[in-house]
């Protein structure tokens, strides 16, 4: 059983983690209609990561025998200026999920709610991973500004990521 407060912050949290997909897709699509292929992949795997990510906490919210509710999910923005651009979009888009799981860990400890406090250990560790990924790239792409060989190489490094289903292990 998890307490109401607990309930409604992990409820809420699958929205975030399906919004987060919603804009990793526009931004995949973005990438490919701009001929960055390496860049879609990245971003349709971002994608497919965001969508765990959320069926982890449904699935976490069921294991309680608690309701889920699921939310509307906002529209996310579909050009931005540049791949920088996106990238700090990105970025910034993280720290603010960073924030949330600090904010549900904060939640989990006032509860003394030991097992959701076990659940978002996960999290914490995947955030510091995500944004780190954010800022290298975003630190490959400031220093190729402007050279289109640059660009080139770093979307056919991008093109290498590979999704890996999350088997809930
Ligand atoms: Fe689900 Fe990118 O954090």
């Amino acid at each position: 059983m998890l307490k109401n407060k607990m309930k409604e912050a992990l409820n809420k949290q699958i929205n975030e983690e399906f919004y987060s997909a919603y804009l990793y897709l526009a931004m995949s699509a973005y990438f490919e209609s701009t001929g960055l292929k390496g860049f879609a992949n990245w971003m349709m795997v971002q994608y497919k990561e965001e969508m765990d990510h959320a069926m982890k906490f449904y699935r976490y919210i069921l294991s309680h025998g608690e309701d889920v509710k699921l939310m509307a999910i906002k529209e996310p923005p579909n050009k931005w200026k540049s791949p920088l651009h996106a990238f700090e979009e990105t970025l910034k888009h993280e720290q603010h999920i960073t924030k949330c799981m600090n904010d549900l860990v904060d939640i989990a400890e006032e509860l003394k709610d030991r097992a959701t406090y076990n659940f978002l250990q996960w999290f914490i560790d995947e955030q510091v991973e995500e944004e780190e990924n954010d800022r290298e790239i975003i630190d490959r792409l400031k220093l190729i500004e402007g050279s289109k060989h640059g660009l080139f190489m770093l979307d056919k490094d991008l093109a290498q990521r590979q999704y890996t289903p999350d088997t809930g292990e």
